[in-house]
């Protein structure tokens, strides 16, 4: 591993360049002897400082977003703004991508990741890993729609939905959480239309076991640290 790989992913708030001149300046030390140039070997298992602070090299980020309405989960610039375009300059990096879509109008809870194998394994359709959301609909929820839901009913005519959990909010009638296990194009939109009611407000508040921090303005990110990245796959 190079030395300013090894740094740039501790210290996500410096760019490429910083962390070069912070070398060259002597900044860095591996086992205490300073390392004089960026592309300087860090051996496994060494002690690496930055102004004498120890770091640890950490292969991968995971970015919590509360998404706000208005903008779309994709790496491409388009018409409307990406969620990539939230993510503050402390925390990006090369590879960022959002794992998972929700739609452009649905707010709340985004992993924003450059660890391919984690989001696949948490999208996966065999792994079943459970999103949980807010809804709020149109007419007041009804106690059948639960058992239609867990049945897994069949949507748009041939599309069959696995299993889902709903229960009514007791604050308000018309809202209430739902569980699914995967994440078919619009598939809670669909599920309460394919039930006569319609969705009118929706916000992912979990991802696996791991809850949308109550604290997290609408728009702002905040760094998963290794424990809740566990959580994020039920483990
Ligand atoms: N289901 C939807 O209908 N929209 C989303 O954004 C997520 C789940």
């Amino acid at each position: 591993m190079r030395a300013d790989r090894y740094v740039s992913s501790q210290r996500t708030d410096l760019s490429r360049s910083d962390v070069k001149k912070l070398i060259r300046m002597g900044k860095v030390t591996v086992n205490g002897e300073k390392v004089r140039t960026p592309d300087e070997h860090i051996p496994d298992g060494a002690e690496v400082c930055v102004d004498g602070v120890p770091i640890t090299y950490r292969e991968h980020i995971y970015i919590m977003l509360n998404k706000p309405q208005g903008y779309v989960c994709s790496t491409r610039e388009g018409a409307s703004p990406t969620v990539l375009e939230l993510v503050p300059p402390g925390l990006r990096r090369r590879g960022l991508f959002p794992a998972g879509r929700l739609d452009k109008d649905t707010e709340g809870f985004v992993l924003i990741t450059d660890d391919g194998a984690l989001a696949h394994d948490m999208l996966s359709p065999v792994r079943h890993v459970p999103k949980t959301y807010y809804v709020r609909l149109e007419k007041p929820y009804e106690e059948k729609y639960a058992e239609l839901f867990a049945e897994g009913m069949i949507i748009d005519g041939n599309e069959k939905c696995l299993p889902a959990e709903s229960s009514p909010d007791p604050a308000d009638p018309l809202a209430c959480t739902i569980i699914l296990h995967e994440g078919k194009f619009h598939q809670v939109k669909r599920m309460f239309e394919a039930v006569g009611n319609k969705v009118i407000f929706l916000k992912r508040i979990r991802v696996g076991d791991l809850d949308l921090d109550p604290n997290l303005p609408l728009g702002r990110c905040l760094e998963i640290m290794h424990k809740d990245v566990e959580k994020l796959l039920c483990r």
